[in-house]
């Protein structure tokens, strides 16, 4: 009692990065005792654009792995697949339908996703953001870690929720929760490799522009070798006209476990010949105890499973209570 509940999922395509791993998921770990946590694997939203049913499975499990393997512990977190509750679809679509389209057609996610698909786009592309509301709003969480690019997709969770309370709920008793954004401090976004202005992001064409969770030292040694830097001898935060030095400087502090104020002093006559090499092995070896993790629960299928599936209760228990109290508000019959 008394914990606020913290939600959020990640979808299974690609393999996290960087950007993920400092931008969420360390942070779920490291508050994970302070909330009560529901974190899940968006799998239904990973058919929203073209995907290939051979890898999907796979992702799943990678990307279960992987939340493991950075140490959220499935007895205090509930660590779940969203295709496995399907009162997700459920609730998503009674919300579509108090949802107006203009609501949807003005996300700034699906302007920019559509237009790379032009004809193909799918209804579920739109239709995207109900989807992700279910998720939150089943769960009547109190709290949704966003970085920037999610702000727009809460903001819309929270008008729907709102809709839905006000058309048929009573002012003193709500049927679905109103979440709150997470906001996280400084620190936590990280850029592109190749271009320090621009988020690192699973869906960059370049491979170059990310350092994987589950690369290997020899491909981060590369990677921080070819990546983007300035000519300017001497490192600095801070400083607005070189994005790739404060992106750099930023992984080398967040991952050495440093001080600020000690990687500053450290760092103030480096050149990048010197710091590029100890920026990649600082990578290198915070990736190592979450990679041999993996490689642990990899091997152990039944484990992974498990946890799963003790997840998939616990959600199903929260889902099936908000999906009921939603039907009887629609006014729905109810089956014994
Ligand atoms: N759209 C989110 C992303 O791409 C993933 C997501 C799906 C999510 N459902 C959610 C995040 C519910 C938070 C809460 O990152």
């Amino acid at each position: 009692m008394g914990q606020k509940r913290v939600l959020s999922g990640v979808q299974p395509t690609g393999s996290l990065h960087l950007g993920n791993y400092l931008g969420a998921l360390k942070t779920w770990v490291s508050e994970q005792y302070e909330y009560e946590n529901y974190f899940f694997i968006a799998d239904l939203h990973a058919i929203t654009v073209p995907h290939d049913p051979k890898t999907l499975a796979e992702n799943t499990y990678t990307l279960a792995a992987l939340y493991l393997a950075c140490g959220l512990d499935p007895d205090s977190t509930t660590i779940f697949v969203q295709s496995h509750v399907s009162a997700h679809a459920e609730l998503a679509w009674l919300l579509n339908c108090i949802t107006p389209l203009n609501w949807l057609e003005r996300m700034i996610q699906f302007k920019e996703k559509a237009i790379k698909q032009g004809e193909e786009v799918s209804i579920g592309l739109l239709d995207y953001p109900v989807l992700q509301a279910a998720d939150i709003l089943l769960y009547q969480a109190d709290l949704v870690p966003v970085g920037e690019d999610q702000k727009q997709h809460l903001e819309l969770t929270r008008d729907i929720a709102a809709r839905f309370n006000f058309q048929f709920g009573h002012p003193k008793a709500p049927i679905l929760k109103v979440p709150e954004p997470l906001i996280r401090p400084e620190g936590a976004r990280v850029m592109s490799l190749t271009d320090g202005t621009k988020k690192m992001s699973k869906s960059d064409p370049s491979e170059q522009s990310r350092i994987n969770l589950l690369d290997s030292p020899d491909a981060i040694r590369n990677k921080v070798k070819r990546c983007k830097t300035d000519p300017v001898r001497g490192l600095a935060f801070d400083d607005p006209e070189r994005p790739e030095c404060q992106n750099l400087l930023t992984l080398y502090w967040l991952l050495s476990g440093k001080s600020k104020a000690d990687v500053t002093a450290e760092c103030a006559d480096m050149g990048w010949g010197q710091f590029k090499p100890l920026l990649a092995e600082t990578i290198i070896e915070a990736l190592q105890p979450i990679q041999s993790n993996y490689r642990d629960l990899m091997g152990d299928r039944s484990q992974l499973e498990a946890v799963l599936q003790q997840g998939r209760g616990r959600a199903e228990v929260l889902a099936r209570q908000t999906l009921q109290a939603a039907k009887d508000a629609l006014g729905y019959t109810r089956t014994l």
